[in-house]
Parts: structure tokens; sequence; C-alpha cells
């Protein structure tokens, strides 16, 4: 797989660079900015032999069979569609889009060219796999916690670790807690249940107009659960909080940062029996992801995180800001 990058963003050191060196078959062929000159200087620190000083070079280009989207939400949809349209597989940062009718029409034109030519589209939800996420699942199948009650999760980080000045306080480029933060605690209730809740109500802080520094919503499954979710950008907490809880009638299971256990992360158990510490593996989500991508599109197989999984994570996002009387974020015209 001849791989290009679109956008010289900060996460694709982690997401692409370093995996990439320990795995046959992927070539990193190019990467493009929206300036020449950083393109170069990109290519030269990572190691690319070209560079693109607009994105729609690369998409055209006949050197490169995948693309790597990781610019802000609000530019996903465009550069998804224009690189399925070019005939190129998409491995898409996360959120989707800026909202899910972005994401339906982005999963709608995913499926046509899976069809058509084996494309594969694929949203970089790289939590979902690491085998962390299987660790979770025995214990959640195990029926040690007995029947679940309640479901909870969290990624907050202290006020100042995200600054004003990133796409994360820039309506217009798709930003907010929920959109960056938020979709993974929407993701990991989701998964735990194996069913998308229904958003009962949501409370945001809003230090900037219309961006969510904070955002809480209360959640309950047709089967009577009730969960919660919160993401936040500035604090009150001092260190990173990110954890899932299931609770059941006779146990519960705490899993902390199963976000990127690379950095850490463990799984408590506490059932009628006693209690279970579970260690989890330190290998990276990125690499696993990227495994993954190259797997999907050998295989012509869609991977997990694309579809209606990415579509049900984006209605759940849209369905938090209507709850919390905020505008779903709205899509980039141009
Ligand atoms: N999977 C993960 O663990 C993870 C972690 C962090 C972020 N992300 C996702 O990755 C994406 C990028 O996040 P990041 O933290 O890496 O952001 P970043 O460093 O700010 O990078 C954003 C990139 O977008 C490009 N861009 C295009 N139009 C832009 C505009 N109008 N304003 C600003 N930038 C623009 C810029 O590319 P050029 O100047 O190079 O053209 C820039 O390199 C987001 O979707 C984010 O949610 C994922």
């Amino acid at each position: 797989m001849r791989l290009g990058l679109l956008a010289a963003a900060r996460i694709t050191s982690s997401a692409i660079i370093e995996p990439v060196v320990n795995l046959e078959g992927v070539d990193l062929v190019a990467v493009a900015a929206r300036d020449l000159d950083r393109a170069k200087q990109s290519a030269d620190d990572w190691d690319i032999p070209m560079a693109f000083g607009s994105y729609e070079e690369l998409v055209a280009s006949d050197d490169i069979d995948a693309i790597y989207i990781a610019t802000p939400a609000a530019l996903h949809h465009r550069w998804t569609l224009a690189a399925l349209e070019a005939g190129k597989h998409v491995l898409c940062e996360k959120p989707l889009a800026a909202n899910a009718a972005e994401a339906r029409e982005m999963v709608d034109a995913g499926a046509a060219a899976l069809d058509a030519n084996g494309q594969i589209l694929m949203e970089a939800y790289h939590w979902r796999y690491h085998p962390m996420v299987d660790q979770m699942r025995v214990v959640i199948d195990s029926g040690v916690l007995g029947d679940i009650t309640e479901v909870a999760a969290r990624f907050n980080l202290p006020d100042g670790a995200i600054p004003r000045t990133d796409i994360r306080w820039d309506l217009g480029l798709g930003g907010g807690a929920t959109m960056d933060l938020g979709c993974y605690p929407l993701q990991w209730v989701t998964w735990a249940m194996g069913a998308a809740p229904n958003v009962v109500s949501a409370t945001a802080e809003t230090p900037v107009d219309g961006i969510d520094g904070s955002l809480t919503a209360q959640l309950q499954w047709d089967d009577g659960v009730s969960g919660q979710i919160e993401s936040s950008m500035i604090g009150p907490c001092d260190a990173p909080e990110i954890d899932l809880v299931v609770v059941g009638t006779s146990g519960q299971m705490v899993a902390i940062n199963p976000l990127a256990p690379q950095h850490g992360a463990k799984i408590t158990v506490d059932h009628a029996h006693g209690a279970e510490l579970i260690e989890v593996p330190t290998s990276t989500t990125y690499h696993h992801q990227l495994v993954a991508f190259e797997h999907a599109i050998d295989t012509g197989t869609p991977p997990i995180t694309s579809g209606d999984d990415s579509l049900a994570t984006m209605e759940l996002i849209d369905a938090c800001y209507e709850a919390a009387g905020l505008i779903v974020r709205p899509s980039l015209r141009t």
C-alpha cells in the first residue's frame, strides 16, 4: 500500500509515522500541506519522498493508493469524498465529519466505492483495534457483573491542556469537547452495551460561543439501563480522567484509559467472589489500527470503524449538542 498524508498534522507522528516503521507492506510516499514549504519540511522530518503544496495534488496523484486524512473535522467530508472519487482508500481521523448529515453522505460514498472498486473507508477510532477491547468484552460477557444497570464514561482534560488557539476551539472547524473527546465515551458506552443509547438530557459549559468546553449527557437504553458520558477541555481535573465504568447487579468493571493503553491502562473487576486486576498490553492502538487498515484493504472487508458504527457516533454527538441547546457543528461550504 502506497500511503499519502493529507495534512501535516500533529497526530500524524503517533498515528502513522511511528507505527509504519514496524509494518511490512505500507510505504509512506507523500505528504501534502496547504503550504509547500511546510509539506517539504514535514517530508524531510518524516523521511517521505514526495511533498505536495496542496491537498488536490495528493488526491490526484497516481503514485498513491491510500490517504490518511488528518485535517480538522469540518474538512473530513470534503477530502474523504474527493479521495474516494479519485479511487483511493481512506483512513479518516475522528470524528468522521462535522455532523451526522455529512457522515451519512461519506458512509454512502464509502459503501458505493467498496462495491465498485473494493475501496475502503475507515474512521481512525484506534482504540477499537487494541487487545484491551477483547479483555473488557470477556469481562462484560462473562456474566460476573450480573445484569447491567448503569454505564458511564469520561474523557476530561485539565483546563489549558488544549490552548484556545487550537482547532478544537473553532466552531467553523468542527470544534468542541464532545466532537474531540466526548466522541470516545459515546463509543465506549455504545460498545459496552452493544447498542446506541438515547440522549435524555445534556448540559454544557461554553467559554467560547457555541463551543462546549465541557458537556455532560444523561443516557438511557431501550431496556432501561441508564448511563452518562462527560468530556471536558476545561477541567476541573488536574490530570486526564479517561475511563469506562460498567455496573451490574452483582459487580462492577472499571477500565482506566481504554483510549490509549500504550500510556498505561488497567481493568479492575469487583464482584461477589472478590476483586480482580487485569493487566493490559502496552502495544500501541495506532499499530493495531494500521494493521486493521491494511488487512481491510487486502481482504476488501470493511473494518469495524466504518459504516453504521461511524454514523451512530455522529448521530449521538449531534443529539448531545441538541440536548444541551447548542447548534450541531455546521458544514464547511467552500
Ligand atoms: N486518533 C487520535 O488519537 C487523535 C488525536 C489527536 C487528533 N486527532 C484528530 O486528528 C485531526 C487533526 O488533529 P491534530 O491535533 O493533529 O490537529 P493539528 O495539528 O492542528 O492539525 C490539523 C491539520 O489540519 C490542516 N488544516 C487544513 N485546514 C485547516 C484550517 N483551516 N485550520 C487549521 N488546520 C487546517 C493543517 O494542515 P497543513 O497546514 O499541514 O496543511 C494541520 O496540519 C482531528 O480530526 C483530530 O480529531 C486524532
